[in-house]
């Protein structure tokens, strides 16, 4: 296996656990959450990070590695800001880990899986930023 293969896997399985770690916490959040339409935003979330860890544990197995996860820090939150919080740091954290993936990509086919997901996180991101001002001008 190449030097980039060993750093690229190391770096998917980050993302996996990430992905896992939201997918742990979004049911339990979603039960703390009276608000229907960020109760369906967060629902459509899921189901996005959802094929996320389907497609990235796949990339492993497609570059010869084995998907291991490692989930930490996985304490749900009952405050809705809160909750919008934790899920926007878990965004940027994706950004973060797809954009490290994609520095060490070489196979384009996989390169343009793993830039396809850091779009959706990044449009996450920017759904959780609106709906955490809306939420935060409302309570103010
Ligand atoms: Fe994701
Ligand atoms: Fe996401």
């Amino acid at each position: 296996m190449s030097n980039d293969n060993a750093d690229l896997l190391r770096i998917l399985n980050q993302a996996l656990s990430a992905e896992y770690g939201t997918l742990y916490l979004l049911p339990r959040h979603m039960a703390e959450i009276e608000d229907e339409e960020i109760k369906r935003q967060l629902h459509l979330i899921g189901e996005v990070e959802l094929e996320h860890a389907e497609k990235t544990a796949q990339m492993i197995v497609s570059l010869g590695g084995e998907p291991t996860d490692d989930l930490i820090n996985l304490r749900p939150r009952k405050d809705l800001k809160e909750i919008l919080e934790v899920h926007l740091q878990g965004e940027r954290e994706a950004i973060d880990i797809y954009g490290r993936a994609l520095a060490v990509c070489g196979d384009p086919d996989i390169c343009k899986q793993i830039e396809a997901i850091r779009r959706e996180e990044e449009g996450h991101q920017r759904l959780i930023q609106r709906t955490l001002d809306r939420v935060t001008s409302s309570q103010a």
